[in-house]
């Protein structure tokens, strides 16, 4: 499964790149706001060093606006993904982008069959929202479920994204039920690795090893 890292900052795409967790970077309106940057010149840095897809998000809601929009993100770099919402307008967008040979990830996606649509328009990934779903007393991982089986149905080549991600949890069942993608905020990247037997087994062994009074270096 690859990881996206779903977040602006690029001093925390940069950290986790460093160390190889970085297949590709997922932005959105909210998330340029959080930067404080200007999308242009943010997403640019990004990509002179994620070689993965870097999605970056349409903000008109007309498909021809829509369309413009993604040419212009597009130009940025070769890698960037154009992130259009599941509209009627999106999936037009995405259909015609698609077929200029630029990657198009539909995003905002709650429903089956919406991201079956997504599909037939030609997208290259479709970003079903699981956190979004949970909080509204949803079942996001059962929608990750249904479009696996169903893109597998048909042989579909469009590639699941699981998008608002909040936790370790998340990022494991997405990985048991077959998502291509997670994208996640780069804390919970980071919490993956935590488990209180390692913190509580690591405190003993330090423990035993200062009263041996040794040293390695
Ligand atoms: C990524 O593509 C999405 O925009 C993002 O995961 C949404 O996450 P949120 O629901 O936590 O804002």
């Amino acid at each position: 499964m690859k990881f996206f890292i779903d977040t602006a900052d690029v001093d925390a795409i940069r950290e986790l790149h460093d160390l190889g967790m970085v297949d590709g970077v997922t932005t959105n309106p909210s998330l340029i706001l959080k930067s404080g940057r200007d999308i242009i010149e943010v997403t640019k840095e990004i990509c002179s060093f994620v070689t993965g897809p870097v999605s970056a998000e349409v903000v008109a809601l007309t498909a021809p606006e829509m369309i413009a929009e993604g040419r212009k993100l597009a130009a940025i770099a070769p890698n960037i993904a154009v992130k259009v919402p599941l509209t009627w307008d999106g999936l037009k967008t995405c259909k015609v982008l698609s077929s200029e040979g630029f990657m198009v990830n539909v995003t905002l996606c709650f429903s089956a069959n919406q991201a079956l649509l997504a599909a037939k328009a030609g997208a290259t990934f479709i970003s079903p929202f699981i956190g979004r779903l949970d909080d509204i007393n949803l079942d996001g991982l059962d929608l990750i479920g249904d479009i696996r089986t169903i893109y597998d149905n048909y042989d579909f080549q469009t590639q699941i994204l699981a998008a608002s991600i909040r936790s370790a949890n998340h990022v494991k069942d997405c990985a048991l039920i077959g998502a291509d993608v997670v994208t996640a905020p780069p804390n919970v990247i980071k919490a993956l690795a935590g488990h209180v037997l390692t913190d509580k087994g690591l405190e003993q062994f330090m423990k035993d090893w200062a009263k041996t009074g040794q040293k390695i270096i």
